[in-house]
């Protein structure tokens, strides 16, 4: 019986912002990320008689979302020689409102469904180099706990491994969807202007440092090291976003009023730090003691305000359908 394969999404840490090779995602930074236990895809695979099949959450899809999943189903078809049509059927258990980015567990889970579909007995390292194919943060949602995407320079060394695969650290992640609008630029554009801010280069030299510091971090069981380089490695990206020419910023007001609330709340001995992706929402880092006032804070400070709480989630899975 073929399998429905389960992948989480993953936050990154340590970003990814920029391409050296559009075409096979080679990255232009090694990245690292934790894994989410709250939010994940399930997708399986089915043969058809008519064209490819594109159903997410139950309904058939017929927007641009379809396209990205069938170029990458036509990747992987020709790189295995698969000539039958395919019903790709997704559910994404991110909650719509949360404002999390779900290709990385969308392509990782399809990845997945695909090889488990054909049998096709690839190690977690190859799976992770095809998932990266079809989004480079998929690369890092093959493993739970703590994930490293090595930048690599071809598609043999560009791969993610699993740095903790359950990590025992008093670590979790508060999403605050303060927007629910689909973001106005995509990652792919938006890594590409990145690249014309003069502090773009200067932000990828420190790449191997900032990825030592926060394994070294993650080693040592330091919290406030972890958060502040968490913290900072998101506020440099967002620096290169609005020092690019043309400049630009995914942050909204509120974007900067939940940055001020987390400085705030910090300097109320309330520990937490923020990290931010290709959009407005925040996520929060903190420790279990004061994942309640830090909710508090953001609810008396927003209006209908969606918050969900994460920690650690696991690697891929497969389920009897
Ligand atoms: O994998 P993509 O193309 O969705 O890009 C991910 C970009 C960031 O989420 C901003 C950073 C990251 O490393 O996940």
């Amino acid at each position: 019986m073929k399998k429905i394969a389960r992948a989480h999404t993953n936050i990154a840490l340590i970003k990814y912002w920029g391409k050296a090779d559009a075409k096979l995602r080679l990255p232009l930074m090694s990245s690292l990320s934790m894994t989410l236990d709250k939010f994940y895809s399930d997708t399986y695979l089915e043969k058809t008689d008519g064209p490819n099949t594109f159903i997410l959450n139950g309904e058939l899809q017929s927007n641009s979302t379809k396209d990205r999943v069938f170029k990458y189903l036509e990747l992987l078809k020709n790189k295995y020689g698969i000539t039958d049509n395919l019903i790709v059927n997704s559910i994404n258990h991110v909650p719509t409102a949360a404002g999390l980015a779900s290709s990385s567990s969308a392509f990782a889970a399809l990845a997945a469904a695909f090889c488990n579909y054909y049998e096709l007995d690839l190690s977690k390292k190859e799976l992770s180099r095809l998932a990266r194919l079809g989004s480079g943060s998929a690369s890092r949602s093959i493993y739970g706990g703590f994930a490293v995407w090595n930048k690599g320079t071809s598609d043999e060394s560009s791969y993610a491994y699993a740095l903790e695969e359950h990590p025992q650290m008093d670590l979790h992640l508060i999403a605050v969807e303060l927007n629910a609008q689909p973001k106005k630029l995509s990652s792919t554009k938006g890594m590409q202007l990145a690249q014309t801010s003069p502090f773009f280069k200067p932000w990828i030299d420190r790449n191997d440092l900032e990825l030592k510091d926060m394994e070294s971090a993650i080693h040592a069981d330091d919290f406030t090291k972890l958060g502040s380089l968490a913290e900072l490695n998101a506020s440099e990206m967002h620096a290169v976003n609005s020092t690019a020419v043309p400049g630009f910023t995914y942050f909204e007001p509120d974007t900067i009023k939940a940055i001020k609330l987390v400085q705030n709340l910090r300097e109320q001995g309330i520990e937490c730090y923020y990290t931010i992706d290709a959009g407005p929402n925040v996520k929060v880092l903190c420790q279990l003691r004061n994942i309640k006032n830090i909710v508090k804070a953001f609810e008396t400070s927003f209006n209908n305000v969606n918050i969900v709480v994460a920690s650690f989630g696991s690697g891929i899975s497969y389920l009897d359908r």
